[in-house]
């Protein structure tokens, strides 16, 4: 399949399942983590769909156009390995969601990264938080949740169990 039709599924089911994950903490107070600004696209929708929620995003340096990317209190700039682990001292308060877009062409190293980004979200996310992630994660008690129709793409939605963090 050609990359223009790739990007297509990809981009329209991360929307679709950003939308699950707004529905899902719909009546949930808490911050959201976009993990990946990357050139702002998701966050922009989120930014969208969660009206005044706040909403921390994680990058290792800013590519995204001026509007798509957020104060300087939610924008964290740095590796994830190091910028990850101190979500909740930066946040304050537990995330009920996490958006999780890291993936590149370097599927070995990407699931490297899908472990321990796993690991810090397992740390910090609030009991019956939702995941979001382009990749594959694994975490104790995770359970996996069904993508919602129309999804053309690999992504992964997972639901944290209520006794953790
Ligand atoms: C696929 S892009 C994110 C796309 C974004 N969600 C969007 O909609 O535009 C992945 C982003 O993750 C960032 N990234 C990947 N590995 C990282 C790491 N170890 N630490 C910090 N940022 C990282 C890259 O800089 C890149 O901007």
């Amino acid at each position: 399949m050609n990359r223009l039709t790739n990007m297509i599924k990809r981009l329209e089911t991360q929307r679709l399942c950003l939308n699950e994950a707004a529905r899902l903490i719909q009546s949930v107070p808490g911050p959201v983590v976009e993990i990946g600004l990357g050139k702002g696209r998701t966050y922009s929708h989120l930014r969208e769909i969660l009206g005044t929620r706040e909403i921390y995003a994680f990058d290792g340096s800013i590519h995204a156009p001026a509007d798509a990317v957020p104060d300087s209190d939610h924008m964290i700039v740095g590796d994830f390995k190091q910028t990850l682990p101190q979500i909740p001292e930066i946040v304050g308060a537990a995330p009920v969601f996490a958006h999780a877009d890291f993936g590149s062409e370097d599927r070995a190293a990407d699931a490297v990264l899908a472990s321990e980004v796993a690991a810090s979200l397992a740390a910090c996310l609030a009991p019956n938080s939702v995941v979001a992630s382009d990749r594959a994660m694994e975490g104790q008690g995770w359970a996996v949740l069904p993508l919602p129709d129309g999804c053309l793409w690999p992504y992964f939605m997972y639901r944290i169990p209520a006794g953790s963090a």
